[in-house]
């Protein structure tokens, strides 16, 4: 559905932003603006800051930003059409009608028959082991500890060994091998004709957050067997193996305040049948920040409890990165001597695993922990360079009483002087460009920005240039012989410069307006971050200016090096280079006075 960008602004503009964050979290009025504590990351000072006159929220803390539509996609997680909606109502502005195309139409019509013969398979399943045949099915379930409450509210079930047979009641049921196919419940060859995806296995009905029946896990009885342990639904079009989550259709109604997060469908089983029935696995594939996304819409606390071998720790601190980047915050839970929740449950019962819950370790220092595994500590070189590591991720908090938190703790436990940790860590910071500023941790997490590489130093002029001319639109004037938007290197900022310069000759900047140039709410923050940079504290005029004019030097200087580096020796470039350079001196000399 296309909406015009005048309705979207009516929208935007109906409704104040300060008004409604207030309505989803409590905020303090502190100077201009208003402050809380970010509800995207989790942190105790408050770094998340709104302002009335710009309409435009930022975190500088984990760099979540823009408008009043930002807002809404990102704490009710929905779509940009449903957080225009959401407003709409709330001021009472009409939108147009959605209308489902017939293509829209026939897409829901296939879903809902996909959906139908994997529900009837499950139902298939789930009777077979409760048949004569399933006997020895029902036997490793019993040995592994599964109660029938438990078997039954997993819908566990078996495919039979003569596979052929699911096909003959599906297609009894009036479903044709085309579609048993498509859902992933069979193969077709040439030699063996139309087979079945799985049979002589337990069978483990994947469902989605609505309790629908979207794919399945499948595993042989026993240890040695021919054929993998697990053999899984291949991907459909209702199967997104990245966007779903073993159990979470029950862990979402838990109380529990988080998620566990484990790796297999028996250690989620395993658990919920002890009660902690906030358990939810990965479906055999590494945890995604998809998957992420759709747990942050019940809580933003997640415990791992990942195998305790080595593939397990490396699986954990992909985790972690994955659910910083989400924005959520990360414990590890301490499995051992067990390899799984499922293996310690069975040994140590539900008492000891609330104490591992309980005493799980931040991710942090669990990352550490796993760090200096790979150093000597006996050898000072390696050791050195273990402390260097610390001070790299410790500049990776931008926010400082934060940072200085686990400052403290890392020295304390590792026994490195505090000050001397402490100016290695400044030291680092001055090096690699400082602490991890409010966009360094962008909120899907899909394309963390590197912060060292030349392109990134030039998009950080560019984003201050632009922050100075929203603080201060008359500067503009003094620059724009020499700025224009072919001078910011990327797409997005580029869009945003010329749309921001035609507004200041206008005199009507609207930085909010500008972020409604873009649907998608990764674009969205981006541009939120061109208007919301952090600015050095100057404190005199004179450092104002002189760092705006560094600024405003740097950015033509990338620009006229990237020029260069794209045109060959044709004559027009030529001239044209010469023109730069010239204007990069007149720049270098130039006093460029805020008044
Ligand atoms: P058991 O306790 O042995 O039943 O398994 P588990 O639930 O503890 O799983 P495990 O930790 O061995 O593996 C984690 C997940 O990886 C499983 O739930 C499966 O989704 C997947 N997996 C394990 N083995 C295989 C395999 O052989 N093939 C595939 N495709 N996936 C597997
Ligand atoms: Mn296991």
């Amino acid at each position: 559905m296309y909406y015009p960008e005048e309705l979207i602004e009516e929208v935007r503009q109906k409704n104040d932003i300060v008004d409604v964050i207030s309505g989803y979290v409590g905020l303090q009025k502190k100077g201009s603006n208003y402050m809380c504590c970010c509800p995207f990351h989790g942190e105790k000072t408050p770094s998340f800051s709104v302002n009335r006159s710009r309409q435009i929220y930022k975190c500088f803390g984990c760099g979540e930003g823009g408008n009043v539509l930002t807002f809404v996609m990102k704490y009710e997680n929905c779509t940009f059409p449903e957080a225009l909606k959401i407003l709409a109502d709330k001021a009472g502005v009409a939108l147009p009608q959605m209308e489902y195309s017939e293509e829209a139409k026939r897409r829901e019509s296939r879903r809902q028959r996909l959906l139908a013969v994997n529900k009837e398979a499950a139902t298939f399943y789930y009777y077979q082991l409760r048949t004569q045949r399933g006997a020895k099915a029902q036997e490793y379930l019993d040995k592994r500890g599964l109660s029938e409450e438990t078997k039954k509210s997993f819908g566990l079930g078996y495919a039979p060994s003569r596979g052929e047979e699911l096909l003959v009641y599906l297609r009894k049921k009036g479903f044709t091998d085309d579609l048993i196919r498509d859902a992933g419940l069979a193969k077709t060859d040439e030699r063996r004709g139309t087979t079945t995806q799985f049979w002589n296995r337990v069978m483990y009905p994947i469902q989605d957050i609505n309790h629908r029946v979207i794919g399945f896990g499948g595993r042989i009885m026993g240890d040695s067997d021919s054929g993998p342990k697990y053999l899984n639904s291949p991907e459909t079009e209702i199967f997104d193996k990245s966007r779903n989550l073993y159990g979470m259709n029950y862990a979402r109604a838990s109380r529990s305040g988080n998620i566990i997060l484990c790796e297999g469908y028996m250690d989620v089983i395993s658990l919920h049948q002890a009660g902690f029935t906030q358990a939810a696995a990965s479906l055999g594939t590494a945890f995604t920040p998809g998957q992420a996304g759709l747990i942050r819409k019940y809580t933003k606390d997640v415990l791992l409890a990942y195998d305790s071998d080595g593939a397990g720790v490396k699986a954990a601190l992909r985790a972690l990165r994955i659910l910083r980047d989400a924005g959520m915050s990360g414990k590890v839970i301490n499995m051992a001597p067990y390899k799984d929740p499922d293996e310690f449950i069975k040994n140590l019962g539900q008492d000891a695993f609330q104490e591992r819950i309980d005493n799980a370790e931040n991710a942090f220092l669990f990352e550490i922990r796993m760090l200096e595994r790979d150093f000597n500590m006996e050898d000072p070189e390696e050791k050195t360079n273990f402390h260097n590591q610390i001070a790299r991720r410790l500049c990776e908090f931008g926010e400082d009483v934060e940072r200085e938190n686990y400052l403290t703790a890392v020295a304390e436990k590792y026994h490195i002087g505090f000050d001397n940790l402490r100016k290695l860590v400044v030291n680092t910071a001055a090096r690699t460009g400082g602490y991890a500023a409010a966009p360094e941790r962008p909120h899907s997490g899909i394309q963390s920005r590197s912060r060292n590489t030349p392109e990134e130093k030039a998009k950080k002029l560019q984003r201050l240039l632009l922050t100075w001319l929203t603080d201060y639109p008359q500067l503009y004037f003094k620059i724009k012989a020499y700025i224009s938007p072919e001078d910011f290197t990327d797409a997005l900022y580029s869009r945003v410069a010329e749309r921001m310069f035609e507004d200041i000759e206008k005199n009507r900047l609207n930085p909010a307006g500008i972020i409604n140039m873009f649907e998608d709410e990764k674009q969205q923050s981006e541009a939120a971050s061109l208007f919301t940079t952090k600015l050095p504290e100057l404190e005199t005029e004179a450092e104002r200016e002189k760092a705006f004019r560094d600024i405003v030097l740097g950015v033509k200087n990338n620009s006229y090096e990237q020029y260069l580096a794209r045109s060959g020796v044709d004559i027009t470039a030529l001239s044209k280079v010469v023109e730069g350079k010239k204007a990069l001196e007149e720049l270098g000399k130039m006093h460029i006075s805020f008044n």
